[in-house]
């Protein structure tokens, strides 16, 4: 098993930028993903954004050469047969992430840590697809993952205190600053964020204009942007997933999503990523 080597399981939003990550915190790092099409847009993205850095003079270029010479793309699960810590990031599934970790336990070296970047599904129940539950557990990373400072570490039932404290270190390795969270719904961030984004919905459904709403927390609260802004940036589909999720794992009417949500989902307005969402983004 190599010390410095990390395996990412996905190269989508959240497991190409994390791959990113690690390689540019020092890991050899490869990224793993079914078909060889998302694999290259990762890569792709990934030499824009270092390219950025050099041009903005925030990186040099032998340090850029370095990043991406540290990182592999494959479409073979055998690749991460040496990994020390293999990080899955493949959809929001019950199903994919149960054979996805099939896979991983399969190839991955007896050793490993194995962690998953779920935001919402049960860790334990993600860890019951592998023979070695123990060395599994959550790491939830928040998007741009090479940017937020943010991981939070959930332990399974089963997670070892060895499989938490070096997936803890390993956190530190790569510049997060971790919080313990408890394998409940929405862990602590999205408890707290995505009901506040729904009292928001709620209001502007109740009359309330996007852009008072979210003067009022600008100005108000000293958030760098208001709940509309963010619910935008974050995709009113995601937002809706996440507060029904809240609200039928935790059989709570203060959960209960604003139902001004679906109609923009079925009004195809699902934000920035459409061009419409609380705002306009043609004009
Ligand atoms: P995505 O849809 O952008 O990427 C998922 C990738 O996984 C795709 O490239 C897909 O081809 C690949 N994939 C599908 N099945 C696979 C398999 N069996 N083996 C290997 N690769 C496979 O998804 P995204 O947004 O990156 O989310 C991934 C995970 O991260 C989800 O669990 C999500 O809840 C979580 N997450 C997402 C955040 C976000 O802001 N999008 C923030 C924090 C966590």
């Amino acid at each position: 098993m190599n010390e410095k080597k990390v395996a990412v399981i996905g190269s989508g939003l959240m497991g190409g930028g994390i791959a990113q990550l690690c390689a540019q915190s020092g890991f050899e790092t490869v990224n793993v993903d079914i078909a060889p099409e998302p694999l290259e847009r990762a890569q792709a993205l990934v030499e824009k954004l270092l390219s950025g850095k050099v041009a903005k003079g925030k990186m040099d270029q032998a340090e850029k050469d370095a990043v991406m010479g540290r990182l592999t793309y494959s479409c073979d699960f055998a690749d991460i047969v040496d990994a020390a810590v293999v990080v899955e990031a493949v959809p929001e599934r019950m199903d994919v992430k149960k054979a996805t970790f099939a896979s991983i336990d399969e190839h991955a070296d007896p050793e490993a840590v194995l962690l998953t970047n779920t935001s919402g599904l049960s860790v334990s129940a993600i860890a019951a697809a592998t023979a070695r539950p123990g060395s599994v557990m959550g790491m939830h990373f928040f998007y741009p993952a090479p940017v937020m400072r943010l991981v939070e570490l959930i332990r399974g039932l089963a997670t070892t205190d060895d499989t938490y404290d070096r997936a803890a270190a390993f956190a530190e390795a790569i510049g997060k600053e971790a919080i313990d969270v408890p394998e409940l719904p929405g862990f602590v961030v999205n408890r707290l964020i995505v009901p506040y984004q729904n009292e928001g919905a709620f209001l502007v459904m109740e009359g309330v204009a996007p852009e008072d709403v979210d003067r009022g927390m600008k100005l108000g609260c000293n958030h760098p942007m208001g709940p509309c802004e963010l619910m935008d940036f974050t995709g009113i589909d995601v937002v809706l997933a996440t507060m029904r999720g809240l609200y039928e794992q935790f059989g709570d009417s203060k959960y209960r999503p604003a139902p001004i949500l679906q109609t923009m989902v079925d009004a195809g307005r699902l934000g920035r990523k459409t061009g419409r969402g609380f705002y306009d983004y043609t004009k």
